[in-house]
């Protein structure tokens, strides 16, 4: 047995934990199915954003992609345009791969191993162990940031669970206490909702706590300490001249590289700095500046862009690879990040009114 579930009541603890479950669960659109490939997709969603902003991006992408099958055949910019708003545009990226791996390794069937579904890009064990055990029931514990955080406070753990060998520990301890198959899917669920309606970051409702009864830092009065979490680095400022260049009833885009932050995503074309010098030449236009049009910040998990805008003409050149000329109507419909969205609202604005 793990050493911090010494004197812990294992069965108790789960046996109230669903009770709570089986009364006070949300009504959400994932708890409504079995299906493998829809709990993939909420999983993948629900990663990184709230449940509130991830409900009609979910209910769109089944709309848009039914099956396995639908999604690998889909072009990847039908994909991250359906995913557009949601950030963390590599959860989209991955998810049409590996569906491209579900039909060619697996004949368009979802996996039914830990093992087959973890080897899928951009599945990890969290993602890998909530699928398996909300779809199949399989007992593999699904430890996100709700859970080290239940987990944490529920054993009184005081350790940093930034520290890669700290989480596998949780792990560890988790797999000790889930119950059997018929329970696991609600058990996974259930741990993840305590987190989120209960067992929450700051002033976590104790008093109303189905398993306060258990909990040993709620004895102790250290709930608000935990999680342990070394501080994170600051994000780093990065300023930049975002360019919107027109040429007849158009604006100039480009294309991010595939790899890394928001990539394959269209944007404005950009320049780290004031953007006093012309920005054109770089891109092999020539053109001449027009105005200033204002200010953005857009804060990303590491990076802070702070934007100002310049509004172009552009009078002549041509536009390298990778770069193109978009319409009102093509603007629309390319995916583009919401870091983006304030300057593709006043181009197209500019377009639609023939401002250029
Ligand atoms: N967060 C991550 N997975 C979740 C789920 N299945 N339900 C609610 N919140 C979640």
């Amino acid at each position: 047995m793990h050493e911090k579930l010494v004197g812990f009541d294992g069965p108790g603890f789960v046996e109230d934990l669903l009770g709570w479950y089986a009364q006070e669960k949300r009504d959400l659109p994932w708890r409504h199915t079995r299906d493998p490939y829809c709990i993939w997709v909420s999983e993948s969603m629900l990663q990184q954003t709230r449940v509130d902003t991830v409900i009609p991006y979910y209910q769109a992408f089944l709309q848009a992609f039914p099956t396995v099958q639908a999604l690998a055949e889909a072009p990847v910019e039908a994909v991250l345009k359906q995913w557009e708003g949601l950030g963390f545009y590599s959860r989209a990226r991955n998810l049409h791969k590996a569906a491209a791996q579900v039909v060619a390794c697996h004949g368009g069937k979802m996996p039914m191993q830990y093992e087959d579904m973890r080897a899928l890009a951009g599945v990890g064990e969290y993602t890998a162990g909530a699928v398996m055990s909300i779809a199949y029931g399989m007992r593999v514990p699904a430890v996100d940031g709700n859970v080290l955080r239940v987990m944490s406070r529920l054993l009184n753990w005081q350790e940093d669970i930034m520290k890669p060998p700290v989480r596998a520990a949780f792990r560890q301890a988790l797999g000790e206490l889930l119950p059997g198959e018929q329970a696991m899917p609600d058990f996974t669920q259930a741990m993840m909702e305590l987190g989120a309606l209960i067992c929450t970051p700051k002033s976590p409702a104790c008093l109303v706590c189905p398993v306060r009864g258990h909990c040993r830092a709620q004895h102790a009065d250290v709930q608000e300490s935990l999680p342990v979490k070394a501080a994170p680095r600051k994000p780093r400022d990065i300023n930049m001249a975002v360019v919107l260049a027109f040429k007849g009833d158009a604006v100039l885009v480009r294309r991010r590289a595939q790899e890394g932050l928001l990539g394959g995503l269209y944007e404005f074309p950009f320049v780290e700095g004031d953007g006093d010098k012309n920005p054109l030449a770089a891109w092999g236009l020539e053109g001449a500046y027009l105005c200033d049009l204002g200010d953005k910040k857009h804060v990303f998990t590491h990076l802070v862009w702070h934007m100002h805008a310049q509004q172009w003409h552009v009078t002549g050149g041509q536009a390298p690879q990778g770069y193109a000329f978009a319409s009102a109507k093509e603007l629309g419909e390319l995916p583009i990040p919401t870091a983006m969205a304030h300057w593709r609202k006043i181009a197209m604005a500019l377009l639609e009114e023939g401002k250029i």
